[in-house]
């Protein structure tokens, strides 16, 4: 019975899951790059998010894993990625272990995969803004953005503090505390004044 459970709570999971994919901060870079409509990719990669992986291969994140006794390196540490890449444990960024590779997807362990992978990496567009598959499309974007449809049907979510404090809470081994309305400054991408 309890096995059953478990299987059907798994099963619906995975379709969620399914329902809106990561796809990856460079699927964003070629609409998202136009300086008169505000190049939200070139300003998003001038932050501290667009390098928040390569944090996790120093010295000092050893030291931190070492101290919290994780037996792997932090980049390979669940523990660590999670606030680290984009999406994981929700179909997003995996470890290059056989444990983490989703059998259900073709070339998971080809070049397309790895490709996927790096541009899975960092805090990028879709931490915040949720996996971009559905609405991505041009056509979709300019109807999201003229409010013809709803944003969220297709997966792009509202931000707001909550999204933040995902990663900004006092989980963080190096927590500091998080003023919402200045950090949101910090990291502003807005299109410009006449688009809107
Ligand atoms: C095929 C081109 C294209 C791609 C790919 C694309 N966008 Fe867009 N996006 C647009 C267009 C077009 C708009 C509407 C505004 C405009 O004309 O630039 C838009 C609008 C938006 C908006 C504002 C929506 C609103 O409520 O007004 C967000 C947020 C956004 N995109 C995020 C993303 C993210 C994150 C990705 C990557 C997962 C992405 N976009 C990929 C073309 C694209
Ligand atoms: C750390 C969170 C975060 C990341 C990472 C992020 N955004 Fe945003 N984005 C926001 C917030 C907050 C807003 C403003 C509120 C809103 O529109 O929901 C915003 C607004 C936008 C808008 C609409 C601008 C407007 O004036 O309405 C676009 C387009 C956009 N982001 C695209 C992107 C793209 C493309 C990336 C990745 C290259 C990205 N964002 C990365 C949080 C983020
Ligand atoms: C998926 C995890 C994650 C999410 C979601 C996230 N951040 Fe971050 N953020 C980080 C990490 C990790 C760093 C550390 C970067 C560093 O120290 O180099 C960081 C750094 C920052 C910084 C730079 C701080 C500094 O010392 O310069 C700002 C500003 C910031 N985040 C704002 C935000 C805002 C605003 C949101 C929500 C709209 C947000 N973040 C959402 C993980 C996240
Ligand atoms: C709950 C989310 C979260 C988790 C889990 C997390 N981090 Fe971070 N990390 C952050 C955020 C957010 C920052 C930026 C500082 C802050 O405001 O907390 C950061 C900053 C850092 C920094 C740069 C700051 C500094 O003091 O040099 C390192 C290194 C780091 N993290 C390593 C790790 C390691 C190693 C692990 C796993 C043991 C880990 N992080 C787990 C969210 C997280």
């Amino acid at each position: 019975m309890i096995k059953y459970i478990t299987g059907i709570l798994l099963l619906g999971s995975i379709v969620c899951a399914q329902q809106f994919e990561y796809v990856g901060t460079n699927k964003c870079k070629a609409c998202h790059s136009n300086s008169k409509k505000g190049a939200q990719y070139k300003v998003w990669k001038e932050t501290k998010h667009a390098k928040v992986y390569d944090l996790l291969l120093t010295d000092k994140a050893k030291q931190i894993a070492k101290a919290k006794g994780l037996t792997n390196t932090p980049d390979k540490a669940p523990e660590c990625l999670e606030c680290h890449t984009v999406g994981f444990g929700a179909g997003g960024y995996e470890i290059k272990n056989d444990e983490f590779w989703n059998p259900a997807k073709d070339d998971r362990k080809g070049k397309k995969a790895v490709k996927r992978m790096e541009n899975l990496k960092n805090v990028g567009c879709e931490d915040c803004h949720g996996p971009g598959s559905k609405y991505k499309k041009k056509k979709t974007m300019e109807a999201i953005f003229k409010g013809e449809v709803n944003g969220s049907d297709f997966g792009l979510l509202k931000v707001t503090e909550e999204t933040c404090i995902k990663c900004h809470n006092e989980r963080s081994p190096s927590y500091k505390p998080f003023d919402f309305a200045a950090r949101l400054k910090e990291i502003a991408h807005p299109f410009p004044d006449d688009m809107k």
